[in-house]
């Protein structure tokens, strides 16, 4: 791309965020009914109190639907504006169709392009930088992303090292051309196929797909190698950081907060201390919520635009990392 042609580039804005999570709240204490756990031993190695999970017959599609009609009406569009949906989960509704589609047809829309994004708990940014593109240059004008999982139907609750982590929930937003928003910044997107055997679900793709014979051993849940995943999280989540920071030509003094994927608070803490900042410098609500993948990040940072007065000149940096292994992150201006 040419310097004219950037110069002729449109701004891409967070004109509205909504999030949402299940009713049902599952305690540490409920789970040491489940597994031989206490609550000790989460809060002290995650920092994670209670998880939301999804009822019975809830699906991607219907969390989604929840998150994003609070994030059209806080970008006072309705759902007729929108010109394209994306949806950042590996836990839709079911392999086929798309959750994104089952979203456009609860919304009540029609014809607008609708697709899933698998990036695992980095989908909601991967998402993001797609919007921006089609914003910046002309395409559309008013896309909706979302990133949603139910992980609690990907859980082996009979597993104490990974029952303990997960929860479900959504979080959407508005990225537009025009309206009021924090403008989308720099982003940096990576993955490192490498390291896929960190985290997966063994069974239920192509591979091997679902047969008696293979479900038995439990592989159609969520695998996780806990202290690999954590070492190459808080390097990955390091490298986003700075590599966003190099782009926008600013110090991490210039940063207001950073709103992180939650997957644990040590590793939050681990990042913290590699970054030279206090935790309090990052945004956290994994307390309440427990690690919901794809969802983490949006809903994250819709409450973290509810909750703070944030002023022009104002950066927020968004930062993920998750299964694949996938990492990015984005700033966010205001
Ligand atoms: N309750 C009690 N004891 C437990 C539990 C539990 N829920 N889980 C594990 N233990 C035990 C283990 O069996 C082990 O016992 P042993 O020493 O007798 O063998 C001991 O606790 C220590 O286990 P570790 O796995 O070494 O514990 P660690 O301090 O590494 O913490 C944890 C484990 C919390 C999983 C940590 O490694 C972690 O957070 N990793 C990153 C996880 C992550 O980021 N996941 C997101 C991935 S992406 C996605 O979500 C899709």
């Amino acid at each position: 791309m040419n310097r004219t042609q950037r110069q002729s580039l449109l701004e891409a804005r967070i004109t509205g965020t909504g999030s949402y999570v299940p009713e049902r709240i599952l305690t540490n204490a409920d789970l040491e009914k489940i597994v031989d756990t206490s609550d000790e031993w989460i809060t002290t190695r995650t920092g994670i109190k209670e998880r939301r999970i999804a009822a019975d017959g809830e699906a991607v599609s219907d969390m989604s639907l929840r998150a994003a009609q609070r994030a059209i009406e806080d970008a006072g569009l309705t759902p007729q504006d929108l010109d394209m949906i994306m949806v950042g989960t590996f836990t839709a509704d079911m392999p086929l169709p798309t959750a994104a589609c089952l979203l456009q047809e609860k919304l009540g829309v029609s014809h607008i392009p609708a697709f899933d994004l698998a990036a695992a708990c980095t989908g909601f940014l991967y998402c993001l930088a797609i919007a921006k593109q089609f914003v910046v240059t002309g395409v559309y004008k008013n896309i909706l992303i979302v990133g949603a999982d139910k992980l609690s139907a990907f859980t082996d609750w009979t597993d104490r090292n990974t029952c303990v982590l997960f929860g479900d929930g959504a979080g959407a937003a508005i990225v537009s051309s025009d309206g009021d928003g924090p403008e989308i910044g720099s982003f940096y997107l990576g993955a490192e196929g490498k390291l896929a055997e960190l985290v997966h679900v063994p069974i239920g793709g192509s591979l091997r797909p679902v047969t008696k014979e293979n479900i038995g051993g439990h592989g159609q849940y969520i695998k996780m190698a806990g202290r690999e995943l954590f070492k190459n999280a808080v390097q990955k989540t390091e490298e986003a950081v700075r590599k966003t920071l190099e782009s926008e030509g600013i110090g991490l003094d210039e940063v207001k907060c950073i709103v992180p994927h939650q997957a644990n608070i040590r590793i939050l803490q681990a990042i913290a201390r590699k970054l030279g900042v206090p935790m309090d410098k990052l945004y956290s609500n994994v307390e309440k919520y427990g690690n919901t993948s794809a969802a983490a990040t949006p809903i994250c940072f819709d409450e973290f635009v509810r909750n703070t007065d944030l002023v022009p000149g104002d950066k927020v940096l968004l930062v993920a990392f998750g299964g694949g292994f996938t990492y990015a992150s984005c700033m966010v201006k205001w």
